[in-house]
């Protein structure tokens, strides 16, 4: 019998080279994704991080087979993105960032309407948008016009809608956006669930946090090229420090202190935060300096960089590069 060792190459699902997209010609051209590679393996979670404009939808929407690339290479569950779209997008669901959902239509109406066009006929229909509806959690609110739903449900229809064919691969443009913490956590549920199913899924996302409790790799994408890729836990430790956190009452107060700290403090929404090479020194070092300011912080900590200081540090280091 052939063992299969632990450590046996997954199959790969996602397999990106060398992608572009130039929008336009000429001056008014814009080159949202420049030179995308990466590789994602069955039954992995992964997740795009960057900014507003790094270029994240424009990939997921190539990868989709929605958008044409301007050059590069892709297999998308094993088919060529050139050559074979159509295998594709019969093995993939999409949730997207633009939806095209119909507000007079209900919920329960739109998975119906979708399950047919992939060829489930009535009661197979039938059954398969009931499945969809539990899993998603929206059985009661079916009948209802998706016009009165609320952005959570939106996008839990959405999961549902990109889910009918049994999608072996699922793209999800920031599937969380603007979604309060409770639904942002069902969603994430739901996606745990299908990676526990083997499905393969490709997020996109501005929250780190997202990406650091969903993701079995990142790749960072700024300015349409990535920047940073590996395991979550690759990428806060490659920053190889602690970071030392610093707490005040209002954001002016935190906005001055990292001025006094100077280096690489960075002030964000009412807390400072310092890499620390040598940790306790450093700490020391920052507290004098707020007492000598006259800066009163409501607590002073250190701690192990998040992805945040990993995205924070990337995108410094790229605008002294410019
Ligand atoms: N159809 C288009 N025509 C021209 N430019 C475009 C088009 N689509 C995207 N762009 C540009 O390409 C760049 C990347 O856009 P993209 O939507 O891929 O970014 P994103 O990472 O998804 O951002 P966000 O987080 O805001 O969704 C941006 O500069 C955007 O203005
Ligand atoms: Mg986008």
């Amino acid at each position: 019998m052939e063992v299969v060792g632990e450590r046996a190459e997954r199959n790969q699902m996602i397999e990106v080279e060398d992608l572009t997209k130039t929008f336009g010609e000429g001056d008014d051209a814009v080159e949202a994704v420049r030179g995308v590679g990466f590789t994602v393996g069955e039954g992995e979670i992964f997740g795009l991080l960057g900014a507003n404009g790094a270029g994240k939808s424009t990939t997921v929407l190539m990868l989709a087979t929605l958008l044409a690339p301007t050059s590069g290479s892709a297999r998308v569950a094993g088919f060529d993105l050139e050559r074979d779209g159509g295998s594709i997008r019969r093995s993939v669901g999409a949730a997207l960032q633009e939806t095209g959902l119909d507000p007079i239509q209900t919920g329960g109406e739109l998975l119906d309407l979708h399950a047919r066009l992939y060829g489930f006929d009535g009661p197979a229909a039938d059954a398969r948008r009931d499945q969809l509806l539990e899993l998603v959690g929206l059985e009661d609110a079916a009948g209802r016009r998706i016009g009165t739903y609320s952005g959570g449900m939106r996008r839990r229809l959405d999961l549902a809608a990109a889910l009918v064919n049994r999608p072996r691969v699922l793209f999800l443009d920031e599937p969380t956006t603007g979604l309060d913490p409770a639904s942002r956590r069902a969603i994430w549920e739901e996606v745990e669930q299908l990676r526990g199913e083997g499905v393969t899924v490709l997020l996109t996302t501005q929250y780190l946090e997202e990406a650091d409790r969903l993701a079995d790799r990142v790749a960072i994408m700024a300015d349409g090229r990535i920047v940073a890729n590996g395991t979550p836990e690759e990428l806060k430790s490659g920053l190889g420090e602690d970071v030392i956190e610093v707490e005040f009452t209002d954001e002016a107060a935190a906005e001055r202190a990292a001025v006094a700290i100077g280096g690489e403090a960075r002030a964000l929404a009412g807390e400072v935060r310092v890499p620390a090479a040598d940790g306790p020194a450093e700490l020391i070092r920052v507290v004098g300096t707020l007492k000598e300011a006259g800066i009163e912080a409501e607590s002073v900590s250190l701690a192990r960089p998040t992805l945040d200081d990993v995205f924070l540090g990337i995108v410094a280091d790229e605008g002294d590069q410019a």
